[in-house]
């Protein structure tokens, strides 16, 4: 039978057939998919439940329940300083829907989005399927840190869109406030979309402070931002995200929207609206992140790995090239089997050389983790 060879030429995502090798396998640790282990907060459970009791679950309205919307836009205002009405907030089924989206709504074949590397799979493979080109910017060499001339070198008249990520998965670095107001600078006259994937914005742990680019009053016109509740309040099951995006965009975007889902979950929607107004505070949940992390980067870099500053989301990665040539997947293979530690390898984030360790189990896992490790290393 026939199958768009777009989506033929996909490959199902290396972090998942990691996962699912391990979880075949006795007493692997396994630190491979952004899952953590700290549930959703009683109270958002709880009141989801009455709430499905004491109401027949109907289709929610098309763009989100309004008083979601309201919740969300007041949260950006209150917590980042940036305005937006609450028609400008479009629900999706989790942060993945809302880059689908996004991404199905403005591109068309053979344009060009730029794609900063290590990045999430998910951007490559959406970008593929759209029929469009994703174009790499590697900033491992720098740090992580990406400057206006690295995106001058490859912008083009194809360029529909630049996709920005911080804090990032896999490095956990954030752009620091200069950088994003030099980024703003160049691209402000640029006919292109920035994409700014924020999913990972209340994970916030170390000295360097998160700055929005949706803040750039120069670009905010032209910029899509990607968020939900998977990670903020440990909501991964419950597929609820959203974007939010200037009306003109946003009008179009919700066709897509439509069209693709129908609304999501209105009883995720309501647990969306709970998780706003009765858990805003979710510092502890990055400070105990914070702590892993911290612990991952020391024994790691005690160990001799280059270590990236993570300064928020729960991921460590690491530079091994001082212990293997080997490639990253090899390398992660042969720790898997040897000393039963399920990392992910650099390659899946498009950069080889390197290891994420996913902090999602407690400090204790963590720390046997470290010594399956090093004893592999030493032996
Ligand atoms: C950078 C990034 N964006 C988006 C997502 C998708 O999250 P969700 O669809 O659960 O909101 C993830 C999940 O790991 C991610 O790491």
């Amino acid at each position: 039978m026939y199958i768009n060879p777009r989506v033929k030429e996909l490959e199902v995502s290396i972090i998942r057939q990691i996962a699912q090798k391990a979880a075949k396998m006795d007493d692997v640790i396994n630190l491979t998919i952004g899952e953590p282990d700290i549930p959703t907060p009683r109270v958002i459970v709880e009141k989801s439940i009455e709430y499905m009791k004491n109401n027949q679950l109907k289709y929610a309205p098309t763009g989100g329940l309004e008083e979601l919307r309201i919740e969300i836009a007041k949260f950006y205002d209150e917590k980042y300083g940036i305005k937006y009405d609450k028609d400008e907030v479009l629900i999706t089924c989790g942060s993945t829907e809302a880059l689908s989206t996004t991404l199905k709504g403005i591109l068309a074949k053979d344009d060009e989005v730029i794609i900063i590397n290590p990045a999430f799979s998910l951007y490559d493979a959406l970008v593929h399927m759209y029929d469009a080109k994703a174009v790499h910017i590697d900033v491992s060499k720098n740090d992580f840190i990406l400057t206006s001339s690295m995106i001058e070198e490859v912008i083009n008249e194809k360029t529909k869109a630049i996709i920005l990520n911080y804090p990032s998965n896999p490095s956990g670095t954030i752009l620091p406030k200069e950088n994003i107001v030099e980024i703003a600078n160049f691209l402000a006259n640029k006919d292109i979309y920035i994409i700014s994937d924020e999913i990972y914005s209340e994970v916030i742990f170390g000295k360097e402070e998160y700055y929005s680019i949706a803040k750039c009053d120069n670009v905010k016109d032209k910029v899509i931002v990607i968020n939900g509740f998977s990670k903020s309040h440990s909501m991964t099951g419950w597929r609820i995200g959203y974007l939010l995006a200037p009306l003109n965009i946003r009008k179009e975007l919700i066709k897509v929207n439509q069209y693709t889902i129908t609304s999501p979950s209105t009883l995720s929607e309501y647990g969306a609206i709970v998780a706003l107004q009765e858990v805003s505070d979710v510092s502890s949940m990055a400070e105990e992140y914070g702590r892993r992390a911290n612990l991952v980067t020391n024994r790691l870099r005690e160990l001799g790995f280059e270590v990236a500053d993570a300064q928020g989301a729960f991921y460590i990665f690491a530079n091994y090239k001082k212990f293997s040539d080997k490639d990253s997947l090899t390398f992660v293979l042969d720790i898997l089997e040897k000393a039963k530690v399920a990392l992910v390898p650099g390659s899946a984030f498009g950069v080889d050389g390197y290891i994420r360790v996913a902090c999602t189990l407690s400090l204790d896992n963590l720390k046997t983790a470290m010594d399956r490790l090093e004893k592999y290393l030493n032996s």
